[in-house]
């Protein structure tokens, strides 16, 4: 933990003193080393800085730096230099009452702004303290009124002295000694020659009765480790010391310590057995690691940790937290899924039992009338402790409604047609699922002597009758066949997510057809039950031409996109993105300083992740949460989750290309820009995929190149560097850490992939399997996310019901009222953008300083308009009638992967990091 220096040249600055920037107010005094510079009458102030007169005023004269911080010719010996720095604080937006008091507490007791200390350190060593030289310590004075569209942005400023020897200051101290923390923006400070020094922040700043240590701003100088100033060397390891913490104790809100600890947060066996769920860990079931609360173990098992529930908040250390304004949209979003998940829970309270949809006009029903709450539910609003504003709104018989989700508002029976389903499949919210088909018989890979016969029921006989004549070999040949498999990953679960309550699923493989059109075809679905379940255990099904089935078709391509959004949700789009990013974010904080070009590099795509994952920790892949709730798995929803995880995970396939070349959807081919050429030309997550994986890549190699110097070492050499890549494999994700396909991090070109995966995965990958939720699956009968029956047999006596009444057979096993709009508001919460997100290739005002080098600037701008770019491109394919998977009649464009986007469910747009 660093702790403050003693100053060793100057007595501190009189607080209050005011500032004198410009020359005439200089000439002549001199103040050397040891010696205190004394305050000027204020009426010599005439410099007044502000944010958009940054470069006015700021350097004396006659009070010179040399360009590496030593005196030039011009200095006069000994001559102080009097600077200036402006701090930039940002208010909350709504202070609570209690905040409010203690804020004019502050004011009285310290002054506007006095309660923060600052300190300059310097790139030059100190021959005294052997530690960077330091300025006097100043207290942040009087605001600088200014007009802004943001008035909880304030200004503050600080005088210091420095010798003339002082050199570049590299880093600022700060203290806040205010009773609670503050929210630093960024410190400016001028009066260098270089001109304005900019130190970025964007950091709460605890306050000193909370922590005694100071926290340390760098400058936006992006050092190497090895390049690190002298002066500076001690605080950059100091402040990466503080970032990892001890590992012992339970974690306080204003922490900022990332630590790793396994997924044992998830049941509460202390309230209810059946609330108790696995610890994800070790070679069993093993799983990435989240971040560290230190909370104690639960009272039923030591391994599990306690949980803390809703409003209080897990911990997450202080700045990955949202801030204000996301916080509303979530919170909104929470409030709407509460008050959607309330009214099925109030119907069912009054009518003793949940509910299926009778009828398809009764979903619809949902998007055009809303519901409107009846007088008599006031008694169920009390019954379970509704918020005052919900009340409210019951009391104004407020419709609550969603909006059409795209999939139906062009076509509403499009999600009938095989075309769509298989559409979805290439161009839906999971794309990442379908594989060529590259070898027959199709074979499992599960032990046979737990799972039986590993040959499918898929004869070749059953393909061929789809082929017009041609082989099954000659299709595979062609390039013409696919499969969707669920098959290995869910028939080890089947029998336990069977027996719960309204749970009735199958392993599924489904084959396709391209159709020399471009789009595929589904042409059989094989279905399968354990052995030990049923002698039926494998259902083979195709589309047929007679009513009867057409209908089983339905039921068994409803039971395929079942599966389809169980493995999306607990696979690709949690455990994939989500999960598998915490350990890079933990691992960089703790061994890539904030100096660190490449922590620059990574810090906009790790925003609000281990925040969001906390929070779905809390309330969505808990125990009993609306994850285990809504989807087939129930309360085995993480187990499964973890398998994959043991079976499928590897970090060098999250690359997009490997992936693609992985799952036989693109071959080798080294005059494409990616060095692939797709198998389906038409396949519109990879095509506009590869566009933006391209652009990243590029960025990247600019980036890379410029702050890795060409000889062979200087990647391997980098000891932050190697630490976090090191750090991430044995503690983020340790038991994969003996894998072999671990890429090296040896060269520059090693870099370059890692990075590129990473900020993949961060942004296009999770914009893909994200922000489609509730344009799919806001219309439940397209994804439901479980279903409650499983096909009706001829022998079954449920099947003369189906002959009679198959809608009512088909919408009885799908989720009732309650399920389908509860997971209707979570998806349309998580397919939310909030005001304050941040896109692919921009730069907030926030961030404007992050770096000074404008090589790195000139390369960003590249980036974004290279993005720009691609979103024409984008368009312009959405356009194109001959991509039979984007266009066409009721067809909803693929818009997935354009980086742009406005607030809300939009159904677009890619910010840089998950933070939904
Ligand atoms: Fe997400």
């Amino acid at each position: 933990m660093f702790t403050a220096r003693p100053i060793t040249f100057l007595k501190p600055c009189r607080a209050g003193s005011p500032a004198a920037l410009i020359a005439p107010q200089l000439g002549g005094r001199r103040a050397g080393r040891r010696r205190e510079v004394r305050g000027r009458p204020a009426s010599t102030v005439r410099a007044v800085i502000s944010s958009d007169d940054r470069s006015v005023g700021t350097v004396p004269s006659q009070v010179k730096l040399g360009s590496a911080g030593a005196p030039s010719q011009a200095v006069p010996e000994g001559q102080a230099i009097e600077v200036r720095a402006v701090v930039t604080i940002r208010k909350k937006m709504k202070e609570k009452l209690m905040e409010r008091i203690e804020e004019q507490w502050d004011s009285f007791i310290h002054g506007i702004g006095q309660g923060i200390l600052i300190q300059l350190v310097s790139d030059e060593v100190d021959s005294e303290t052997k530690s960077g030289k330091r300025s006097t310590e100043a207290a942040v004075m009087g605001w600088l009124p200014r007009p802004t569209e943001q008035p909880y942005i304030v200004e503050y400023t600080a005088d210091l002295t420095v010798p003339p020897d002082f050199g570049r200051p590299g880093a600022i101290l700060v203290t806040n000694v205010h009773s609670k923390e503050v929210f630093l923006t960024e410190i400016v400070v001028h009066g260098f020659s270089q001109g304005p020094i900019f130190f970025p922040a964007n950091t709460w700043i605890h306050s000193q009765k909370d922590n005694p240590s100071k926290r340390i701003i760098f400058s936006n100088q992006a050092y190497l480790p090895s390049q690190t100033p002298e002066g500076l060397k001690d605080l950059r390891q100091d402040d990466l010391i503080s970032l990892r913490g001890d590992g012992k104790h339970e974690r306080k809100k204003y922490d900022r310590i990332y630590d790793y600890a396994p997924y044992n947060d998830l049941g509460n066996p202390d309230k209810s057995e059946d609330l108790a769920r696995p610890v994800l860990e070790g070679e069993e079931r093993p799983y990435p690691r989240r971040c560290r609360t230190g909370r104690p173990p639960t009272k039923s098992d030591p391994f599990s940790e306690s949980r803390i529930e809703k409003p209080h908040p897990v911990y997450v250390p202080r700045d990955e937290g949202f801030e204000e304004i996301k916080e509303g949209t979530f919170s909104a979003g929470k409030f709407k899924a509460l008050l959607h998940n309330l009214i099925p829970l109030m119907v069912t309270a009054l009518s003793g039992s949940d509910n299926h949809f009778a009828c398809f006009s009764e979903i619809d029903n949902l998007y055009k009338e809303g519901v409107i709450l009846n007088p008599s539910e006031h008694q169920a609003a009390k019954k379970f402790m509704l918020p005052g504003i919900l009340k409210n709104m019951m009391k104004i018989r407020e419709p609550l409604k969603y909006d059409l989700p795209s999939i139906v508002s062009r076509d509403k029976f499009s999600w009938l047609h095989d075309s769509e389903f298989a559409r979805q499949a290439l161009a839906g919210v999971n794309p990442v699922n379908i594989e060529r088909l590259r070898e027959f018989p199709i074979v499992s890979k599960l032990d046979p002597t737990i799972y039986g016969s590993p040959e499918s029921a898929i004869t070749k006989d059953v393909i061929e009758n789809e082929l017009n004549g041609m082989t099954v070999e000659e299709a595979i040949k062609q390039n013409r066949l696919f499969i969707l498999d669920y098959h290995d990953i869910l028939l080890p679960f089947i029998k336990r997510m069977n027996s719960l309550k309204d749970r009735k699923a199958y392993a599924s493989r489904t084959i396709f057809l391209s159709t020399g059109t471009g789009s595929l075809k589904p042409i059989v679905i094989e279905l399968s039950l354990p052995s030990s379940i049923s002698p039926r255990r494998k259902r083979v099904y195709t589309h047929g031409h007679d009513a009867t089935t057409l209908w089983i078709w339905r039921l068994a391509k409803a039971h395929v996109c079942s599966n389809d959004a169980g493995v999306h949700q607990l696979v690709n789009h949690w455990l994939k993105t989500h999960a598998c990013m915490e350990p890079y974010i933990i691992a960089a904080h703790r061994h890539l300083s904030s100096m660190h070009p490449i922590f620059k590099l990574l810090h906009p795509h790790m925003r609000y992740t281990m925040e969001i994952n906390a929070l779905a920790r809390q309330s969505l892949i808990n125990g009993g949460g609306i994850i285990e709730e809504c989807f087939s798995p129930g309360k085995y929803a993480m187990e499964i989750s973890s398998a994959a995880y043991k079976s499928l995970w590897r970090f060098d396939m999250e690359a997009l290309p490997a992936d693609l070349i992985r799952r036989g959807m693109a071959v080798e081919d080294a005059a494409m820009p990616c060095g692939i050429k797709l198998v389906l030309e038409d396949y519109p997550y990879a095509d506009d995929g590869l566009l933006v994986w391209s652009a990243t890549k590029d960025w990247v190699h600019d980036y890379v190149t410029h702050f890795y110097p060409d000889h062979p070492n200087s990647v391997s050499s980098d000891v932050e560097l190697q630490a976090w890549w090191d750090e991430i494999k044995t503690k983020g994700h340790p038991e994969k850490r003996n894998e072999p396909w671990w890429p090296n991090l040896e060269t520059r070109e090693d870099l370059e992939t890692i990075l590129t995966t990473m900020m993949w995965t961060a942004s296009g990958q999770h914009a893909a399997v994200n922000f489609g939720q509730y344009p799919f699956g806001g219309y439940m009968p397209n994804r439901p996310a479980h279903m409650k029956k499983l096909i009706p047999e001829e022998d079954d006596p449920e099947y003369e019901k189906f002959l009679e009444n198959p809608q009512k057979a088909f919408l009885t096993s799908l989720p009732t009222q309650l399920r389908a709009t509860q997971l209707m508001a979570v998806q349309d919460t998580l397919s939310t953008h909030s005001p304050d997100e941040e896109y692919l290739g921009e730069l907030p005002q926030s961030h404007s300083n992050w770096m000074n080098d404008q090589r790195i600037r000139t390369s960003f701008e590249k980036f974004s308009a290279r993005l720009e770019e691609i979103e024409d491109i984008i368009k312009k394919r959405n356009r194109d009638l001959r991509l039979k998977n984007r266009t066409g009649a009721g067809v909803p464009p693929y818009e997935l992967l354009l980086r742009s986007s406005g607030p809300g469910a939009t159904g677009r747009g890619v910010p840089n990091s998950i933070s939904i």
